[in-house]
């Protein structure tokens, strides 16, 4: 295998490009609504809709139950021999085929993702080659995995380390990488050996469909891999099952939480501890030094605030601006939002799309809500009717105690509040309960290297946008509230998949036993 390197996004400012993606959501929209099978069967559960177009139907899904979770489960169980009885080579040559079949359909792929989940052109293409990243990289890790550890030998002593898959492992994802993140999970636990089935957010079935399709088509077995369309109750089966040994979790931190509490269950007959990798929200602070580049600020905050309509779990929240730029920074930012193009995420031109459904709107208009009463909204653009759109809105004077500033919006509102010092904002920082990603604009590297060692994040950006971590470069994941376990696309992830067994053999041997 080649060394890694990740998946090259496609060039969007070439009109070829442009036409050939549009080419591919014409070809896609003729073929609406994809049908996604639960365990081979039932299409006619629910339906994932446009968000740009709710009457769209973008794909119809069979809903599982509890009773099909367990039957999935027992798939899994029957089809985990096989899988983990493959080397590490075969199973990793079946991730690096499965890659190749995304890479194929690729332009259908970021079609698919416009559709079902209003993903911008430039996000959905970067959603699709992080999930042909994640096989590639998963596939190597697990080789180099495989050949084990060196450990302290000593004469007349051999020691070695091994990792073997756990079993079945539950992967359950969420909406918003709708790829992106199910293949993370999915692959890492087939890399090492174990079954999965994938239970992917109700918003989003078709789009598992086209993973599974691929790990398919590129030799994992049907009973190693099952797709489970299906909502919550579907998802807390699978964490209740006592067959399940890993539940591998991103989403919110309300179900992460329920999640963690429900697996620690060990009930009679259970003969495993499960384990939980769990991957939730944040609420992501930039700061904003006094010595900032203002001009590297505005677009880089703007941008990380309302691409995808603030729906990236990395997405920037809250702007924490030393006083002395506050207010020529709150002109700049309120100048930029204001001028924001909202509008259906086909169009190359769109900034902010709509949100994903209803209820995601009808919270975001909570917050905004809140935010108007208790502060002052400092600039809003305008979204159009039709869809579930959001206007981005920028807020300002909000109150210490306000809910906006320290729970997760998930939609396209971003506060900005004064603070004396980088001192203060850290102290800010270090109040929240969650602490996934941060933002730091400075030009001094001892407020660079102060602010690194102080923050509680799991990925903090220096001068620069706070989303768009990359396989391999930013091994992503939150501390605190907003996460446990290791980061997503870096060393360490295939551990959680696996369990580790040490043999130490005495080499004196006292005679050979010869047959
Ligand atoms: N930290 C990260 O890497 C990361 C990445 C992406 C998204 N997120 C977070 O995900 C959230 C948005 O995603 P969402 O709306 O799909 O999240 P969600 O928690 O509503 O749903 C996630 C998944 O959990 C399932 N689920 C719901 N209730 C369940 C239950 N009781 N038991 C088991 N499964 C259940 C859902 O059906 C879905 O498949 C945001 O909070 C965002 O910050 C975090």
């Amino acid at each position: 295998m080649k060394l890694f390197a990740n998946e090259p996004v496609l060039e969007l400012r070439r009109a070829p490009v442009r036409d050939s993606l549009t080419a591919a959501l014409a070809d896609l929209d003729v073929r609406l609504p994809i049908r996604v099978p639960l365990l081979g069967g039932a299409t006619d559960g629910f339906e994932s809709t446009d968000p740009g177009e709710p009457s769209r139907v973008v794909a119809t899904a069979g809903r599982a139950s509890a009773e099909d979770a367990a039957a999935a489960v027992a798939m899994a169980a029957e089809g985990f021999p096989e899988w983990a009885g493959r080397t590490a080579e075969e199973r990793a040559e079946a991730l690096v085929r499965a890659a190749a079949a995304l890479r194929e359909r690729r332009l259908e792929l970021a079609a698919l993702m416009v559709r079902e989940c209003a993903k911008p052109w430039a996000e959905a293409d970067a959603d699709a080659c992080e999930a042909i990243d994640f096989l590639e990289y998963y596939a190597r890790a697990a080789v180099e995995l495989d050949a084990g550890e060196a450990l302290l030998q000593v004469p007349g002593e051999r020691n070695t380390m091994r990792h073997v898959p756990r079993g079945v492992a539950a992967v359950i994802a969420p909406w918003n990488f709708p790829l992106a993140i199910a293949t993370g999970m999915t692959a890492a636990a087939l890399a090492v050996g174990n079954a999965v089935v994938l239970k992917p957010a109700e918003q989003s079935p078709a789009c598992a469909l086209m993973l599974v399709q691929a790990l398919h088509g590129a030799g994992v077995p049907e009973k190693a891999l099952s797709l489970l369309p299906g909502f919550g109750e579907a998802g807390a089966a699978l964490v209740r099952d006592p067959r399940v040994h890993t539940v591998a979790f991103t989403g919110s931190a309300a179900v992460g939480l329920e999640i963690i509490r429900a697996a620690a269950d060990t009930p009679e007959g259970q003969d495993h501890v499960k384990r939980v990798v769990a991957e939730m929200g944040g609420k992501n602070c930039v700061i904003v030094d006094s010595d900032a580049d203002l001009d590297e600020v505005v677009p880089a905050v703007v941008h990380s605030a309302f691409g995808f309509a603030g729906q990236k779990c990395s997405a920037a929240a809250r702007v924490l601006a030393h006083e002395a730029i506050h207010d020529g920074l709150a002109e700049r930012l309120a100048g930029a939002v204001r001028v924001l193009d909202v509008g259906q995420a086909e169009r190359f031109a769109t900034e902010v799309p709509p949100v994903i459904d209803s209820e995601a709107q009808e919270r975001v208009r909570g917050y905004a809500e809140e935010a108007d009463a208790s502060g002052t909204i400092a600039a809003r653009a305008g979204a159009p009717d039709g869809g579930w759109f959001c206007p981005p809105t920028l807020a300002t004077g909000l109150g210490a105690d306000a809910r906006v500033l320290r729970e997760e919006v998930f939609g396209p509102l971003l506060t900005l509040e004064p603070v004396g010092s980088v001192e203060a904002a850290c102290d800010i920082v270090d109040s929240l309960p969650v602490a996934l990603t941060g933002g730091l604009f400075s030009r001094n590297p001892a407020t660079v290297a102060a602010v690194a060692a102080r923050t509680p994040v799991g990925n903090l950006y220096v001068n620069r946008g706070i989303t768009g971590a990359m396989v391999a470069r930013q091994p992503f994941g939150g501390n605190r509230r907003s996460g446990i376990g290791a980061k997503a696309g870096g060393p360490g992830y295939l551990l959680q998949f696996t369990e580790p067994r040490v043999v130490t053999e005495n080499t004196m041997r006292h005679g050979l036993v010869v047959e």
